[in-house]
C-alpha cells in the first residue's frame, strides 16, 4: 500500500508539464500547502514567473522530457538545491484530436516520445535515488487510456501505456518503499483541451483537478480518477466485451 501524506510542509515535489494547465495549478496548490516545488516544461518564462512569485520555495527547471541527458542535469540541480526529492509528478504531454486517416508518422512519434519516453527517461534517472531514500511518483495518464476511443489515435495508446506502466511500477516499487500513483483525469479546461470541438462532459477547472490529485495522493490512493460521474460509466464500458463496447462507443460518439 502507498503511504499516506498528512503534511506537505517542506516536502520536495518536482512537476513536469508545469508551465500551464493542471501542472501549473498543482504547483500553486502545493506551494500553498507548504511544499517546495520544482517546475519543469520546455518554456522557461512561466517557470521563471512561478519562481518570482514564490522565491526560495520554488525552483525552475526548464527541460524537454524527451531529452534523457537534460533529465540527468536537471535532477542534479534539484538535488544540489534540496538534497533529495520526495515526489515526482509526470504531467508533460501533447495531444491533438486525430482520426485514423490523419495519421502523421512524425507527429505520432513525437507524441509517443513526449507522453511515454518522457516518463521513462525521468524514471530511469530518478528511481535509483527514490529506491535509496524513499519517495513517490505519480503518472498522469487519462481516461482516454482505458480503451480505444475515436480521435485519440496516438494519444490514447500513450495513455494506455502509462496505465500499464503505473501498474507494473506499483507492483515493483511499493514493497520497496516508493509510492506509485496513477492519475486519470476526465476533462479539464486547459490549453490541451482548448482545441477539442466535441462535447466534454464533466469539464473541470485545473484548480479543482489539482485539489483532487493532492487529496488522492494524501490518502495513498493508487488510482486517482475524477470526476466520478464520468469515471463510473467509463469504468463500466471498460469491462464490456468488444461486441458490446465497440458498437456502444460508435453510437455514443457518432464516430
Ligand atoms: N486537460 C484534460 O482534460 C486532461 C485529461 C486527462 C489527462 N490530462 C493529462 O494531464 C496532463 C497535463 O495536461 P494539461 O491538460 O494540463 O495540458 P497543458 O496545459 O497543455 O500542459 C501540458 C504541459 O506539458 C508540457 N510539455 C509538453 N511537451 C513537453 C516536453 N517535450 N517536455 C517538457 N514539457 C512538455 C507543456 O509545457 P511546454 O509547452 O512549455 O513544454 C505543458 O506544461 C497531461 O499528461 C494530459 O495528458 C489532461
Amino acid at each position: 500500500m502507498n503511504r499516506r501524506i498528512s503534511d506537505w510542509r517542506g516536502l520536495r515535489v518536482w512537476l513536469t508539464g508545469a508551465s500551464s494547465g493542471i501542472g501549473a495549478a498543482l504547483a500553486e496548490v502545493l506551494i500553498r500547502r507548504g511544499a517546495r516545488v520544482a517546475v519543469s516544461a520546455r518554456r522557461a518564462e512561466p517557470l521563471d514567473a512561478f519562481v518570482q512569485r514564490h522565491g526560495a520555495q520554488a525552483l525552475a527547471m526548464p527541460l524537454d522530457v524527451t531529452d534523457a541527458d537534460a533529465w540527468v542535469q536537471a535532477r542534479d540541480r534539484v538535488l544540489a538545491a534540496w538534497g533529495g526529492i520526495d515526489l515526482v509528478v509526470f504531467l508533460a504531454a501533447s495531444w491533438r484530436p486525430t482520426r485514423a486517416w490523419e495519421l502523421d508518422a512524425a507527429e505520432a512519434r513525437s507524441t509517443m516520445e513526449t507522453n511515454v519516453v518522457g516518463v521513462t527517461n525521468g524514471l530511469a534517472c530518478l528511481l535509483p535515488g527514490l529506491l535509496r531514500d524513499g519517495g513517490g511518483v505519480a503518472l498522469v495518464s487519462s481516461v482516454a487510456g482505458y480503451r480505444g476511443l475515436p480521435q485519440a489515435l496516438t494519444y490514447g495508446p500513450t495513455k494506455a501505456a502509462l496505465i500499464n506502466l503505473a501498474e507494473v511500477l506499483y507492483l515493483d516499487l511499493v514493497p520497496r518503499g516508493v509510492n506509485v500513483h496513477l492519475v486519470n483525469p476526465g476533462f479539464v479546461r486547459t490549453p490541451l483541451t482548448e482545441r477539442n470541438t466535441f462535447p466534454m462532459p464533466g469539464l473541470m477547472e485545473p484548480e479543482a483537478a489539482a485539489e483532487r490529485i493532492l487529496r488522492g495522493i494524501e490518502r495513498g490512493r493508487f488510482e486517482i480518477a475524477f470526476p466520478k460521474r464520468l469515471i463510473w460509466p467509463l469504468k463500466l464500458l471498460r469491462i464490456l466485451p468488444y461486441w458490446l463496447y465497440l458498437p456502444l462507443v460508435r453510437r455514443g460518439t457518432g464516430a
